[in-house]
């Protein structure tokens, strides 16, 4: 781990200033006793030697160091780690990026120091036509808020509106190299989608999402399954970083509060759900009550289990995974009784049953959520006021992180 040494100088006001080999990043920066109070009690983050300011007297206090791990984050609630995540404007969202990503969210704003966005540069790798990228950015803003983030607990903002994410991309972009990014997942399969538009962007998305999340040293990131190996590129960006440079970036996992990571499937089965292919089998969180009826009423079935406690094939595991989601826990016993009471030729459980009891409660789950992002995303003055806060909360702690690269690297001039 990196440390830095830093000198203490005492005011008469009792304001401290912390100097240090970085004066362009602490110079003149008032530290509260109460703030160094805070910074004494990290103890796991952060190491500090005994600070006594009363009995101090200035001439030991210059000769007082501490030592504060390269991560300390000053200006943030302190105890507390670093959470972000982020969601493309490129359509509607669905009920994956909800189970996925968004229920966490809302869980971890209360427990985190939480920076989450809508990663409009990312969609320009795939949706080139920005005509609806601004609907698309504000629906983003106006349905995460309405699924229960709190922007004044959180950071919420847009991508393009913090600049250092840029920067930090320049700089992890000599860190990776061609031939992993070619081998990318969803490289290959952007590949096979548009193979007229096989763009720089597209090649080094990875190398992005790795500035979105170390340009604010986030540890935990919540996402769903197909994150996965996009975490571990931004794991190894940020090695290769800290050997080469020193130990700044702290490495970042994906996280969900049940442990493993979730993928939930199409309504027809066949791939995960997504946000602009296969519609009909999409459970939308704009979709109207009798969209919800038909489309949850077509997802694929089969003619039920041949035995008792037979396992689930994927696409029933989901129509229960989406039940747990939505449901009360009392009816979710009901179909899994009836599911594993199955025996030979005598299916207990009914699909149609299981499916109408699951679209009336899904259609009570989305339709306040349906309702609320709608009134938000008529308020433009609320959303310009929350996505200028944002970008606030969001520059304060980025630019923190450039100065801390820029000097490892040796751009501090
Ligand atoms: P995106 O916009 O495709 O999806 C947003 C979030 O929803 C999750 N998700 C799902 N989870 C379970 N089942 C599904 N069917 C499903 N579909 C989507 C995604 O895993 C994601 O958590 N590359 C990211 C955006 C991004 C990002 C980042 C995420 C850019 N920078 C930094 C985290 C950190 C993406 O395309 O998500």
């Amino acid at each position: 781990m990196l440390i830095f040494d830093f000198l203490i100088f005492r005011t008469k006001k009792l304001t401290c200033f912390l100097l240090s080999r970085f004066t362009n990043i602490l110079a003149g920066k008032h530290i509260e006793n109460s703030i160094l109070g805070k910074l004494q009690a990290s103890s796991h983050k952060l190491q500090v030697i005994q600070l006594e300011p009363g009995k101090l007297n200035t001439r030991k206090l210059a000769a007082c160091s501490l030592r504060l791990v390269a991560s300390l984050p000053y200006l943030r609630p302190m105890n507390k780690e670093v959470v972000l995540s982020g969601i493309r404007p490129t359509g509607f969202l669905h009920l994956g990026n909800y189970f996925g990503a968004m229920r966490n969210y809302v869980r971890m704003q209360d427990e985190f120091n939480c920076y989450f966005f809508v990663a409009n540069w990312h969609s320009l790798t795939t949706h080139p036509d920005t005509k609806e990228l601004k609907n698309s950015v504000h629906r983003v803003i106006a349905e995460n808020i309405a699924c229960g983030l709190d922007p004044e607990k959180v950071a919420l903002y847009i991508q393009s509106d913090v600049p250092e994410i840029a920067e930090l991309y320049l700089y992890l972009n000599m860190m990776a190299y061609k031939g992993e990014l070619e081998k990318t997942v969803t490289f290959k399969e952007k590949v096979r989608l548009q193979p007229d538009n096989v763009n720089a962007g597209l090649l080094t998305y990875p190398v992005l999402q790795a500035a979105d999340i170390l340009i604010h040293r986030a540890v935990k990131v919540p996402v769903g399954k197909d994150q996965e190996q996009h975490l571990e590129m931004a794991r190894n960006y940020a090695e290769r970083f800290n050997h080469r440079y020193g130990d700044v970036l702290p490495l970042p996992y994906a996280f969900n509060y049940g442990g493993e990571l979730v993928k939930i499937l199409s309504l027809d089965g066949v791939g995960k759900m997504s946000k602009s292919e296969n519609q009909m089998n999409t459970l939308y969180l704009a979709d109207e009550d009798e969209s919800i009826r038909k489309k949850i009423m077509k997802a694929k079935t089969d003619q039920g289990p041949a035995e008792p406690n037979a396992v689930k094939p994927d696409y029933i595991e989901n129509l229960f995974t989406l039940m747990k989601l939505v449901s009360t826990a009392d009816t979710v016993q009901k179909f899994e009784d009836d599911f594993n009471n199955s025996s030979a030729g005598n299916c207990v459980i009914r699909y149609g049953d299981m499916k109408k009891q699951l679209a009336e409660d899904m259609i009570r789950f989305i339709q306040p959520i349906r309702a609320k992002a709608a009134d938000i995303q008529q308020n433009q003055d609320l959303l310009k006021k929350i996505i200028r806060q944002g970008a606030d909360k969001a520059r304060a702690s980025a630019s923190e992180t450039l100065t801390l690269v820029r000097t490892a690297v040796g751009m501090d001039y």
